[in-house]
């Protein structure tokens, strides 16, 4: 008997997650007084304290060149309260803030360090965090080695054994970027190997941290019906977006040094790729999922200089009001050569890829902010729907899954659907997960994850040497072929467009195009 259609709602039913509470431990935050600490880690921090999942022994300590030991822990609360999204009234909040200490140093004195040792004695003794030491370097990249170094120098790197007969543990996260090329980034792995064995470093990508970064492999490897189409029989491209409408945010000198391809595609857009790329892993286990990572990353084909295009923003409008051009940002040169975009062509040469282009694009003021992964699949082999006229009927667009990473999380199937009446005609559809309508809203900014795993150990989410040599491998040969031709036609995008003219001409000549988005 034909059963009635039924429709359930797509309400997600959601678990509570399991408690998992690291050891006592403080957390030392080393460039404490930039805009990270205050903007992310503190209230990532405190969201996890909120969720009970920090320990009950815990302490943090920000250490910086400028002597704020009157002012941090205040400021970091206000950080807390409008990063965080956090009421005054919170009643952890002020047994938090009584957590928080500051060390004055400078990051290349070495006394400093002694001194910082002494400091960490007594925050185990008033705070009873046993030793157990998680050091965040979030300094410019110059001072990692320095830092790495004198905390070897002054015996801080290494394990000891705590009055309670435990061994303590110590582990370091290391921000981005890891080094500015190939080279800089092995000679950086190798000082750091020198003081920290490689399961004690952290080298932190925040887009790991996104709960959509981490759906994707959920996506292709908890379900059973994509995995079978997700390979070159079925996939016609994948194209990966990463468009961020703000500029470069005061950080002029930064980001001349940087370019986009060193701040997004080296780092958190080749990590996106990995997830959509890589092979199922025999385990979640860190070991097995960064070496299916490291797999994928060194299939792909140098990428030739034809395909890669560079832009630059000049003057325009955003958001509906006018905004600078990139040579015209505080300490920017008035000719700079630094691109605020890039957009690249590549191939992956293994059995499930090859002969799929991906296409990748990142800048700074484009037109909206929005990451999002596109994957088009391949027309069915034989079109039955016609027109009158012999064409198509209406409307046929191939096939596609887009992942939207950011904002507005979720995933959409389009497919084709007979428009109602007479006849055959046909238009896309979307089938739509939002994660605010099945989940609700999370406050999470990716630190909290990523902090949390650090001081568990559990460094699955966290870049591996060979993977950042394998990315920085990749990426290197472009970067050198750019610095052998200067542009001529710097800017070459308005602010509040998306991107170059060059960057659609990049899939054109294959007879394809940017998705609108
Ligand atoms: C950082 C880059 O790593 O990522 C920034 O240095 C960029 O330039 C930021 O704006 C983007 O992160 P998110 O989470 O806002 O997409």
């Amino acid at each position: 008997m034909p059963t009635e259609p039924h429709i359930t709602p797509a309400v997600a039913h959601v678990s509570p997650q399991p408690e998992r509470t690291p050891d006592p431990c403080v957390v030392i935050i080393f460039g404490a007084s930039g805009d990270l600490t205050k903007r992310k880690l503190l209230p990532a921090l405190y969201h996890l304290e909120q969720a009970n999942l920090l320990p009950k022994e815990f302490a943090v300590v920000g250490v910086a060149r400028r002597p704020l030991e009157d002012s941090f822990a205040a400021d970091m609360k206000e950080g807390i309260i409008a990063g965080g999204g956090v009421d005054e009234s919170d009643p952890k909040l002020k047994p938090f803030v009584g957590k928080i200490q500051y060390h004055a140093m400078n990051f290349d004195d070495s006394a400093g360090y002694e001194g910082l040792k002494k400091t960490l004695g007594q925050i185990d003794e008033k705070f009873g965090t046993c030793g157990n030491r998680l050091f965040y370097l979030a300094t410019a990249p110059e001072y990692f080695s320095d830092i790495v170094n004198f905390l070897g120098e002054h015996g801080m790197s290494k394990p000891c054994d705590a009055p309670n007969g435990k061994k303590t543990w110590v582990r370091t996260i290391i921000e981005k970027p890891f080094g500015h090329d190939l080279e800089s980034a092995k000679a950086l792995n190798d000082e750091v190997n020198k003081v920290f064995h490689e399961d004690q470093i952290f080298r932190i990508d925040h887009y790991l941290g996104k709960e959509t970064v981490q759906n994707i492999l959920v996506f292709r490897f908890a379900n059973g019906i994509f995995e079978n189409v997700w390979n070159r029989n079925y996939i016609d491209h994948v194209e990966i977006t990463a468009a961020e409408s703000i500029g470069i945010e005061g950080r002029g000198p930064f980001y001349e040094t940087a370019g986009a391809l060193r701040d997004v595609v080296q780092n958190h857009v080749m990590e996106l790729l990995s997830f959509v790329t890589m092979e199922p892993p025999v385990s979640f286990e860190a070991s097995a999922v960064r070496a299916e990572k490291v797999k994928v990353w060194r299939a792909i084909q140098p990428i030739h200089p034809a395909d890669t295009v560079r832009g630059q923003y000049g003057p325009g409008t955003v958001d509906g009001k006018p905004v600078i051009g990139y040579r015209q940002e505080d300490r920017v040169h008035p000719r700079s050569q630094t691109e605020t975009y890039a957009a690249l062509r590549l191939e992956i040469e293994n059995w499930r890829w090859a002969g799929v282009p991906f296409y990748i694009r990142a800048g700074k003021r484009l037109a909206k902010r929005v990451t999002e992964i596109t994957v088009q699949f391949k027309q069915p082999p034989l079109l039955l729907f016609k027109g009158k006229d012999g064409g198509k009927a209406g409307n046929v667009e191939p096939n596609i899954i887009s992942m939207r990473i950011q904002p507005d999380e979720g995933i959409t199937l389009r497919f084709g659907a007979k428009v109602p009446g007479q006849g055959m005609n046909i238009s896309p559809v979307n089938m739509d997960f939002s994660y605010a309508e099945s989940f609700g809203k999370s406050s999470a900014n990716g630190y909290e994850r990523l902090l949390l795993d650090a001081m568990l150990g559990d460094a699955t989410l966290f870049a591996h040497r060979d993977g950042v040599e394998a990315t920085w491998a990749l990426i290197t040969p472009i970067l050198k072929a750019w610095a052998e031709k200067p542009v001529k036609d710097f800017p070459n995008y308005a602010a509040g467009t998306w991107g170059p003219t060059a960057a659609d001409a990049l899939l054109e000549v294959e007879g394809r195009k940017w998705r609108k988005l």
